[in-house]
């Protein structure tokens, strides 16, 4: 298990860029001030509650996925991608470099490394790109010398939406692309796209990773749910504290109620009471 749990405090980052890279999504990367844990420990698929510093609104924080970090003098350089969708993330869009950020994380349960299985396949939709590249790169460092196939999927509504590819490309061993309107790859759901292999893997040297929106994580989930392969996926969530403190964001997990952001974001596929 590659998890760390701490206890977090409230840091500070400096906006380096922030920049609209296709409509509505934007890249930002954030300088963070600290040479200690947590953000050395930081794994794929764990999050962070971002707030605008000196800003009244939005007054919670805001959890986005880890894309990238990189340690570099007197700190790390923490990368985000994300989607404007409502008040908050446009306001975030707006901020202009050296603004500063609130930041608490590394937050929840990312992805467990299986260093054994020597076929990764990653299946993102939209924005859910971001975990899935930070969860790509991480195999990629550590495959070193040993032979390892990562197979990404990659889905979005249409060509111009298609974000993080250049990246998944020298990454992965081979970027398989959807779209919803045949703007550009398969023309059809990513889940679709998929399935078409599934069964051209081994399910026993197979793990499979995926963020997306929920109707393409519940696909998945039926395309799975006679198969034995293994499947992590990262749900989202409204999220008011970040920390597990507040229960707002609850979802059913084998009848239980489990927090994503304590007890996740990851969850194993099959957990998850898809309704
Ligand atoms: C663990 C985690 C990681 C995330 N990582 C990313 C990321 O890397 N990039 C990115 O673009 N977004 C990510 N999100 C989603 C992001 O947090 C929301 O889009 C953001 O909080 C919306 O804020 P807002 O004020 O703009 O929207 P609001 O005005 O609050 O809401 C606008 C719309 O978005 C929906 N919404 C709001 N929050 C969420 C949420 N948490 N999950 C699903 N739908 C939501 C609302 O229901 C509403 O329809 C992540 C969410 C979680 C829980
Ligand atoms: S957001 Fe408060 S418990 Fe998860």
């Amino acid at each position: 298990m590659n998890n760390m749990l701490h206890i977090n405090s409230m840091m500070s980052g400096k906006i380096i860029f922030n920049r609209e890279i296709v409509k509505d999504h934007f890249l930002m990367s954030l300088k963070v001030s600290s040479t200690e844990p947590p953000f050395k420990e930081a794994s794929p698929g764990q999050f962070v509650m971002l707030r605008v510093k000196g800003r009244k609104f939005p007054f919670l924080g805001r959890p986005f996925s880890i894309y990238s970090i990189y340690q570099d003098d007197g700190g790390f350089t923490v990368e985000f991608l994300y989607r404007v969708v409502g008040k908050g993330t446009h306001v975030i869009s707006r901020l202009k470099p050296d603004e500063e950020m609130y930041v608490l994380g590394p937050l929840g349960r990312g992805f467990d490394i299986f260093p054994d299985r020597s076929c990764v396949i990653l299946v993102a939709g939209g924005i859910g790109i971001a975990p899935i590249s930070f969860l790509g790169g991480h195999y990629r460092r550590c495959a070193a010398d040993k032979p390892l196939k990562t197979i990404c999927y990659a889905g979005a509504q249409s060509a111009n939406l298609l974000i993080g590819l250049d990246k998944m490309e020298e990454i992965c061993s081979d970027v398989k692309i959807s779209t919803d309107d045949g703007s550009r790859g398969y023309h059809g759901l990513v889940t679709d796209l998929f399935k078409d292999d599934l069964n051209s893997y081994s399910y026993s040297d197979s793990i499979i990773y995926a963020c997306g929106p929920p109707a393409m994580l519940k696909g998945l989930a039926d395309i799975l749910k006679d198969q034995s392969i293994p499947c992590q996926v990262s749900v989202e969530e409204r999220m008011a504290c970040g920390v597990g403190a507040c229960l707002g964001c609850a979802i059913s997990i084998k009848s239980e109620y489990k927090r994503v952001c304590k007890d996740g974001p990851v969850f194993d596929i099959r957990e998850i009471d898809w309704e």
